[in-house]
């Protein structure tokens, strides 16, 4: 049965009082509905635990954007998973190109996160995806194979069903541009037979998301490919309307299904 997950990454937008605004107009779009897909919103740091608390009794999950693999020390600027975990974030994204490409981020230290999220009983969502230039020179799934062998090492068939990846592509975030649905469909399939090879047939539970300019507008072309199971929504996850909207045609889907 296919599994959605519409997960909101706000990236550093809304501060403590514009996120309550914001989760408090989504949550009443959902009163009275019994939700088949999962939504989550990744806020900045600073409105997490405001975010949990106003959240509290709504079906909707919080996730942070970033993490540090140690539990504690001499890490200045850096927060813990067990600090996210303390104030009942669930979710941490990992990976995101803009760490990526603006902090440097690696696939060691990625990996480092994951395994540290996974034995902190939180979820990863791990981001992959190759930029125009790979894609433009035939080296897209050359890319994923090399992030995901990376990013995953030593996770075995036992974890691999904690983790939800994401797939990225770098020329689609904050471009306006998504991906085709042809583009789609064949990353999908491509991800989906690689874990299923490396991981047998567990694999088949991940949670894949497509991310990259998912709006209101694209949301049923992309969330109907079979090995998309959600998005993880930049910009158009900061209109709540909008928002709604994606989640509605994510329950269509999945009633349909
Ligand atoms: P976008 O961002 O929807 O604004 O393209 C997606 C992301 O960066 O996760």
């Amino acid at each position: 049965m296919k599994k959605m997950l519409i997960a909101g990454n706000w990236k550093m937008n809304c501060n403590s009082f514009e996120a309550t605004v914001l989760v408090e107009y989504i949550w009443g779009g959902l009163l009275e509905k019994i939700l088949k897909s999962e939504i989550l919103v990744c806020p900045p740091f600073t409105s997490l635990e405001t975010v949990v608390k106003v959240l509290e009794k709504a079906p909707v999950h919080v996730g942070a954007q970033n993490c540090h693999y140690e539990p504690k020390g001499a890490f200045t600027g850096e927060i813990s998973i067990q600090m996210l975990s303390h104030i009942g974030v669930e979710y941490v994204i990992i990976g995101h190109s803009e760490r990526r490409s603006i902090f440097g981020e690696d696939d060691e230290l990625i990996n480092n996160k994951l395994k540290a999220i996974i034995n902190a009983d939180l979820k990863p969502i791990l981001c992959i995806g190759e930029t125009l230039n790979e894609r433009n020179e035939g080296k897209t799934f050359d890319i994923l194979k090399f992030q995901l062998e990376k990013c995953l090492e030593s996770v075995t068939e036992s974890d691999i069903y904690k983790i939800t990846i994401a797939y990225e592509p770098v020329w689609a975030i904050g471009t306006g541009i998504s991906a085709t649905r042809e583009q789609i469909v064949e990353a999908h399939d491509w991800l989906r037979t690689y874990l299923i090879s490396k991981y047998g047939s567990v694999a088949n539970d991940v949670i894949i998301l497509y991310g990259g300019s998912l709006n209101a507008k694209n949301a049923e072309s992309v969330l109907s490919v079979k090995n998309v199971n959600g998005g993880l929504i930049g910009g158009a996850s900061l209109n709540p309307e909008e928002f709604l909207i994606i989640i509605n045609v994510a329950e269509n889907i999945l009633s349909n299904s």
